[in-house]
């Protein structure tokens, strides 16, 4: 019930607008996001990478309904990209976008639009030695996406897919996807998302979970792992064996600020694993999608709330 407030609450414009007059670096905001600019998010890239971590950076953003926005996006992403080769951090640090900050959601000709930009991304990635993932959004948005995906692949097919365990459709996407040179993430999935086309309960998510990942371990693509369950690590770990998978032909990936320990603990194992890093001044769809998958978040955060005043 709360989860599904808060998910309706961070596509509140009036809301969004009371809350993010708080300060970017007060609690529980700083938590989560690496900070407001560039350099902020290459500084934070940079700590990661000492602790040998790998990153994915994603400037915040999302459903833009103008296209001038949606360009400034872009050269956000390029601007980044650049920052992370003159640092050093390629490859070891790509960018993971949402087709909906780069003009998906601008109406008929959307995806149009987002697949240009998109490949403007994709090559200034490629041209300092690294690779995008496509972030997915609501279900609305899922075939639209994939077919994005497709059309970049055919000229960077390095780029990087994002399935949702919680959506009915995804075992089906992930046979599909399973293939040699494919990355996938799979995440349980962070939306609304109604009966029709989604598992409602956590035990159905996570069952989904499994056997989507059985799909993608038994695969020849490269499958990233994007959860902080503990017993889906510890599946996967196991799924990655039975498939006789060796380490650094998948990975792990986790979000900035969440269950970081267990980050490095994975790490020093040996193991591949991926912080999502998000940065920049649209922060507040995002943290709120945090805030609803731990209710113990949301303490914290009507604490700095009430600290601000
Ligand atoms: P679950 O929510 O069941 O959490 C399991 C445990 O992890 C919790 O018990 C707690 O210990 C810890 N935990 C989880 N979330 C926490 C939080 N916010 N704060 C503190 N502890 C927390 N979704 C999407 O729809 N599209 C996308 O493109 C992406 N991309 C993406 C990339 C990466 C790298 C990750 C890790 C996740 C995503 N997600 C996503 C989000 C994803 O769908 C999901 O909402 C969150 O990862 C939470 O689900 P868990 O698998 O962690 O399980």
């Amino acid at each position: 019930m709360l989860r599904r407030t808060l998910l309706a609450l961070s596509r509140s414009g009036r809301v969004e607008q009371l809350v993010t007059t708080m300060p970017v670096s007060s609690g529980i905001v700083a938590r989560f996001v690496a900070g407001r600019s560039s350099e902020e998010a290459v500084a934070a890239t940079a700590g990661l990478d000492r602790d040998g971590l790998a990153v994915t950076l994603d400037h915040l953003g999302e459903d833009t309904v103008d296209r001038e926005q949606a360009g400034r996006t872009v050269e956000a992403y390029l601007d980044v990209l650049g920052a992370l080769s003159t640092a050093g951090l390629t490859p070891q640090a790509e960018v993971s976008v949402k087709l909906s900050a780069v003009g998906q959601a601008l109406g008929a000709d959307g995806s149009r639009v987002a697949l240009d930009n998109a490949r403007r991304i994709c090559r200034a990635a490629r041209d300092v030695g690294t690779t995008v993932t496509l972030d997915m959004e609501d279900h609305t948005t899922t075939d639209s996406t994939l077919d994005v995906l497709a059309d970049l692949r055919q000229d960077f097919p390095e780029t990087g897919a994002v399935l949702q365990a919680q959506l009915r459709r995804t075992e089906g996407d992930c046979k599909d996807l399973a293939h040699a040179g494919s990355r996938v993430r799979l995440c349980k999935g962070a939306y609304n998302e109604p009966e029709s086309v989604a598992h409602q309960t956590r035990a159905d998510v996570d069952r989904s979970y499994v056997r989507c990942l059985k799909v993608l371990m038994n695969g020849s693509g490269y499958p990233m792992v994007a959860t902080h369950d503990p017993r889906l690590v510890r599946i996967a770990g196991m799924l990655a064996g039975r498939a006789d998978r060796q380490r650094g032909t998948y990975e792990y990936q986790m979000l900035y600020g969440v269950r970081p320990e267990e980050q490095k603990r994975l790490a020093q194992l040996g193991e591949t694993m991926r912080v999502y890093v998000p940065y920049g001044d649209q922060w507040y769809a995002y943290l709120v999608r945090r805030l609803a998958e731990r209710p113990q978040n949301v303490t914290f955060f009507a604490r700095s709330l009430v600290s601000k005043g």
